[in-house]
């Protein structure tokens, strides 16, 4: 499976298996989380065989079942665009996780912040998780809303890298599937912007990733 497979094949999953994730796919999210935390100075820490952090009410009314893995997605307060970074490069550790066969789901809400096992440094703090394991399915596609709500350009107007990356942003995963981003042309480059809304910001890097990674070009 290559990135724009994984993209188009990844949908939230929030049922896991018993199986634990097997070492050899440990040590590569490892390596990847390592990479990704040099280059954006976040702190993500990948969380192995710990249900605590889902054993809530509230992760049981949100549908999750059996989870035990997670991606902490930690940096410090004081980060520049902490937010969006987070998005950006979990969304680059999901689509790693959905190319070896894993399934994901992002979490803002629905768990313990609390019993999150993540180590913290002072001045860190927790932006989202993101459930991680072998899913009991695969998930469904999520409602898209149209394409005008994201693009003033035609389909016919916009150059075929954009046309893909377009396709792959509105395949994203956003909080509460809010879809509040805007993606524009501006010369040859483009340009994606937050609506408002809950993590609205996290949804920005979640979108600029996915956009990247199918069109093969920077945004801003
Ligand atoms: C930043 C963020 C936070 C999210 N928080 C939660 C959450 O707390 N609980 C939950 O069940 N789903 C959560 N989700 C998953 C979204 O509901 C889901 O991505 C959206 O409905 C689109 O569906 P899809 O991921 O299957 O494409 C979150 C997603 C994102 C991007």
């Amino acid at each position: 499976m290559d990135i724009r497979e994984a993209i188009i094949a990844r949908h939230s999953v929030r049922n896991y298996k018993e199986d634990p994730i097997p070492g050899d796919l440990a040590g590569k999210l490892e390596e990847l989380i390592r990479r990704c935390n040099e280059e954006s100075g976040l702190h993500i820490q990948l969380i192995l065989e710990d249900p605590e952090c889902f054993d809530t009410l509230l992760a049981h009314y949100g549908a999750f079942a059996n989870v035990k893995n997670y991606l902490a997605l930690v940096g410090p307060k004081d980060l520049p665009d902490l937010e969006e970074k987070a998005g950006y490069y979990g969304q680059k550790l999901v689509l790693e996780a959905q190319m070896l066969g894993l399934n994901t789901c992002w979490v803002g809400g629905t768990y313990k912040k609390g019993k999150c096992k993540a180590d913290k440094e002072a001045g860190d703090k927790i932006v989202c998780v993101i459930a991680i394991g072998y899913g009991q399915d695969q998930g469904k596609p999520h409602r898209s809303k149209p394409l005008k709500k994201h693009c003033r350009l035609s389909p016919e107007e916009m150059p075929a890298w954009f046309r893909n990356g377009l396709k792959a942003a509105r395949l994203a995963p956003t909080a509460v599937n809010q879809q509040k981003f805007t993606v524009e042309l501006d010369g040859d480059e483009a340009v994606i912007k937050a609506g408002r809304g809950i993590l609205a910001k996290v949804d920005l890097g979640i979108v600029k990733y996915n956009f990247e990674a199918a069109s093969g070009h920077k945004c801003r």
